[in-house]
Parts: structure tokens; sequence; C-alpha cells
């Protein structure tokens, strides 16, 4: 270790291993750098001398957490024909708050799931660079979608001749704009596979790209060693995504057991977004959210939860993914305890927000646990999430990449 070398010493009431779900107590990590050097029993004699010792008494260490579906380029205040006043430069500022919010909310890495303008990649290297504060930021660019369809832009007549950036139909047409958000920075492709809540005037339960299409798109990703992501609410739209081959699927609200058969044998991860739809429906009206989007989501959210249900019991992997952006950031944590009212153990709503999100994105080697030799991203909570989900909604204490974030 160089005499250079910046040392930690974190001592808890306890830890938690999310992979054997054991509970360490009282614990001790240890951060040289930007690495977790040891994790166990406190052992004072074992110190460093020349570390620094954060006191953490009353509360848990876990590792940072993931949030697998964010927007932090747009607001929860902003929906509807608001959006349109919004220009990418615009959304790219705002992106800043909403990163420092996520990360204080103990969200250490996100899947940003589409920005216009490639903002999300901007803001991405902003954070990596240094300039500005926020989480590991896996960036999609701007989301694939057909002509008309849930990721495209519908609110105006033709006549204004709006199309979103990531419009393409066609199997060449749509492997095009894969290499192109590649190009443009994407480490990740998100596409709609079929309509939305939140789009004028889409069915939430259609199908948008043909089996064609998502194949493609999801053989060129693939190609070229990025993962992929699915809006899929409806049924069919869920089945040809997974057939497809996308490694996660998001919201999965019409789901049946033939899907969710289909997801196990192929290893896909469901990314239910079970929180939103109190949001939309408490405070969405007032933020500009169209009323036929108000009445999708009223069929849309308890069915939703109902699925969720169903997919933990059959067993399907389970990844934390929120929406934010569509409902405040910083307010990630508070899915924690939905999803443990809707079915999952605490252990398991853990696991889905940590290791099982970095599984997803290939990190499990660097993140995602508190092990020896991975990157030091550590959060302390008071009390013990096992017995008290919801002290999740209040995380105390952020270490990102070896560095206090928040004390
Ligand atoms: N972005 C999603 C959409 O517009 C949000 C869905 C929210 N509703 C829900 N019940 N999860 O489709």
């Amino acid at each position: 270790s160089s005499v250079y070398a910046q040392t930690y010493v974190l001592n808890a009431d306890s830890a938690i291993d999310v992979v054997s779900g054991k509970l360490i107590s009282p614990a001790t990590v240890v951060v040289e750098d930007n690495k977790i050097i040891s994790v166990g029993k406190s052992n004072r004699k074992a110190y460093p001398k020349d570390a620094e010792v954060i006191d953490l008494s009353g509360h848990t260490l876990l590792p940072g957490l993931f949030d697998m579906h964010v927007h932090l380029t747009s607001d929860a205040h902003v929906h509807g024909y608001k959006r349109l006043q919004r220009t990418a430069p615009r959304a790219a500022i705002t992106g800043v708050r909403n990163a420092k919010r996520t990360l204080d909310a103990g969200f250490t890495s996100v899947r940003n799931l589409g920005a216009a303008g490639y903002a999300d990649i901007a803001l991405r290297d902003a954070i990596i660079d240094g300039d500005v504060s926020g989480p590991r930021v896996n960036a999609a660019g701007p989301s694939l979608g057909i002509t008309g369809g849930h990721c495209d832009n519908n609110l105006l007549t033709h006549e204004h001749k709006v199309f979103s950036e990531g419009v393409a139909d066609g199997p060449w047409a749509v492997r095009q704009k894969v290499r192109e958000n590649i190009k443009y920075g994407a480490n990740l492709i998100k596409f709609c596979a079929t309509g939305g809540v939140l789009s004028k005037g889409t069915k939430v339960g259609a199908q948008q790209y043909s089996q064609e299409e998502m194949t493609a798109i999801v053989t060129e990703a693939h190609l070229r060693g990025l993962t992929v992501a699915a809006h899929a609410h409806g049924t069919d739209g869920i089945k040809s995504a997974i057939k497809a081959g996308v490694n996660s699927v998001e919201h999965v609200s019409f789901v049946d057991d033939e899907a969710i058969q289909l997801a196990k044998d192929k290893g896909t991860y469901f990314s239910m977004d079970i929180y939103n739809t109190e949001y939309i429906l408490g405070e969405g009206e007032k933020a500009g959210i169209l009323p036929e989007s108000l009445d999708k989501e009223r069929k849309v959210g308890a069915t939703q939860r109902a699925s969720f249900t169903k997919a933990v019991k059959a067993g399907v992997n389970m990844v934390f993914g929120s929406d934010a952006g569509v409902y405040p950031h910083g307010d990630n944590g508070k899915q924690f305890s939905r999803m443990v009212k809707f079915g999952m153990t605490e252990l398991q709503a853990l696991q889905a927000a940590t290791i099982n999100s970095a599984t997803l994105l290939k990190q499990n080697t660097q993140l995602g646990s508190l092990e020896v030799g991975k990157l030091a991203d550590i959060i302390a909570v008071k009390g013990n999430p096992l017995k008290d989900i919801s002290v999740m909604e209040n995380v105390i204490f952020v270490m990102k990449d070896g560095k206090v974030e928040k004390q």
C-alpha cells in the first residue's frame, strides 16, 4: 500500500452481506483509495495507523445502491405539454441537480434509460471528469422506438414535423440507430417494445416494434457488447422482447405465466417501477400529465403490482428500477417498502438493488456487495433494513469510489 493512500475505517453496528444474507455485527469495513480491503467483525488492533475513522454506530452498512431505471434529465413537475419547453441543454442542467439528489439517496449506480440530445452521456462524462458529483451513470442516449410510438414525441401535429431522435423503423434502420448511439457514447441500449402510460396516443398494452425489429436491435447491441433494456407493458411485447434476448424488461405490467416462464428460461431480468403509480395518480395532474395518461395509469398500476407478486413468487431475476424522473429524484428509496409489501423479503429487495443489478450490468466482480477487492461504494442507514425496510428512505452516509459524498 502506497504512503499516499487514503484509508477509511467505517465502524458500524452491522454490515449486510447481500450475497449470503448474513448480518455481520459489530462491523468494520476498511477502505484504501477506492477499494474495500477488509470487511468483518470489529477489531481495533487491525486499523491502519493513519486511517480516518468514521463512527457509524447505530447504523448498518450496505453496498451502494443501483437504480436500473431513471431519467436524470427529466423532472417530476414537468410532464405532458410542459416538456415541449425543455431543451436538451436545459435538461442536462437539471440532470446535474438530480444526479446529486440520487447519489445522496444512496444510489451510487444508475441506468439512465433514455434522454434527448445525448444529455445523459454529457452528464455521465461530467461526473466521471469530476466536474459535478453523481452516481456511476450507465447511459442509453435516445431510446429507440417506432414512428408514433411510446418513445416518439406525439404531442404536436404533422405541420411541426417533430420526431424523437431515437425513432427508427425496420431492421436495418434500428441497427443503424444502435450504431449511432454507440458512436455518440451510449453504453447500453433502450427501446420501446409497447405503448406506454405517459405518451400521447399510444395503447399501453399494444406491441409496437415487430419481433424482427426487436431481434435486430438486440443482435446489433450484443454484437457490440452492450446490454439492452426494453420498455414493455403489454403481454405480446414482453414476450417478443424476451425472445429477442433483451437483458431486462421494464414495467412488465401485463405479464402472464408463459412470459414468466420465458424470462426464467432466458435469465431475463424484470425491472418493475411499482412505486411510480402512487406519484402519477396523486401528483400527476398538477405536473401536467395528460388526462388520457391518467386514465391509462388507472388500468396499469394495480395490475403491475399483482404481476410483480407473481414474478417474485415464480423466481424471476428481479432488479430495482424506479423510473425516477417521472417522480422526484431522491425519492428512489420509497420503492423498497412497496417491493416488500408486494411479495419480496427485505433481503430480496436489497439484493434487487445491489448484487442483482450489478450482475445485470455485468459489473458484479467490481460492485454490488461489500467484498474485499470491490470498489468502495458504501452506504449507511439507521437501524436494520432487514427488520424495517423503510429505513432505506433515509440514507445518512454515502461513499462512492472511496470518496465520502454524504455524511
Ligand atoms: N414511463 C412509463 C410509461 O409511461 C411509466 C409507467 C408508470 N406506471 C406504472 N404503473 N408503473 O409507460
